[in-house]
């Protein structure tokens, strides 16, 4: 089943509009008409899959340390919301199931970003896949991906009939087209921001859906569509939206 990838995928939910990787924010993205969100998944001391970017606490919570070493009851009772705005208060850190939950309900697709801390790079992937095999039937419109390479190949070996995107930081690895064609990866994320017309252009030459990350200026957008980029990862993407082509 091919990947039905949209042209704008909100960006941890919609990241400038709610606050990033929260329930609230994914019904945001569902309220603008964003049909498809990228999500941030960790686990936690006791290997729940929770929605979750950074390694520690203090820039989207109202605690202080590492995410590592709280349990999920304890998770729960942090304030993931108040952060970003007063309406927000008392939004919770959802789990990856509460997230599946409302992506259904919304009709949306997703891109799982699989975001272990140090040293779980196989468990996080093997338990967000253990959620997602249990709840998602939807091929086309799931699509796994991962700055960590290990973390791709315990999916690939779980689940092989889900899409994997081969999420590739500014710096490409010397290797990076044996290593996508090792995790048989169905698209390429790049670094909208920092990438050249050069490696959008070998890119081109795998035949393979290409999104760029993260993309919040509509001109840097159209560029980068010029050059070939499919889609675009956006915290904003009604800002964005304007002056794309919008034919797939
Ligand atoms: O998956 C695209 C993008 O989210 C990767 O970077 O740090 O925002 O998770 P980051
Ligand atoms: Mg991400």
């Amino acid at each position: 089943m091919t990947l039905k990838l949209p042209k704008i995928i909100g960006h941890r939910g919609v990241a400038a509009y709610a606050p990033e990787n929260t329930l609230e924010s994914i019904h945001s993205a569902a309220d603008m008409g964003v049909e498809w969100v990228e999500l941030d998944v960790k686990i936690t001391k006791d290997q729940i899959a929770i929605l979750f970017h950074d390694d520690t606490l203090e820039r989207t919570t109202s605690a202080s340390g590492n995410i590592a070493e709280l349990t999920l009851a304890e998770i729960k009772e942090l304030d993931a919301g108040s952060w970003f705005g007063e309406s927000f208060i008392g939004a919770e850190i959802p789990t990856l199931e509460e997230a599946i939950d409302v992506l259904l309900e919304r009709d949306l697709g997703v891109n799982i970003e699989i975001k272990p801390c140090s040293g779980r790079e196989k468990e996080t992937a093997e338990v967000a896949l253990d959620v997602l095999s249990q709840i998602w039937d939807t091929r086309e419109k799931l699509l796994l991906s991962s700055f960590q390479h290990v973390s791709l190949e315990a999916a690939l070996d779980m689940a092989p009939d889900f899409h994997r995107g081969f999420l590739m930081p500014a710096e490409w690895p010397e290797n990076w087209a044996e290593l996508a064609q090792y995790l048989q990866v169905s698209a390429f994320n790049i670094n909208g921001n920092e990438c050249t017309k050069n490696q959008v252009g070998q890119l081109m030459d795998q035949e393979k859906p290409i999104l760029a990350y993260t993309i919040n200026d509509p001109d840097r957008a159209r560029i980068l569509q010029g050059w070939g980029v499919d889609g675009f990862f956006s915290d904003a993407p009604d800002a964005i939206s304007e002056g794309l082509l919008m034919v797939h």
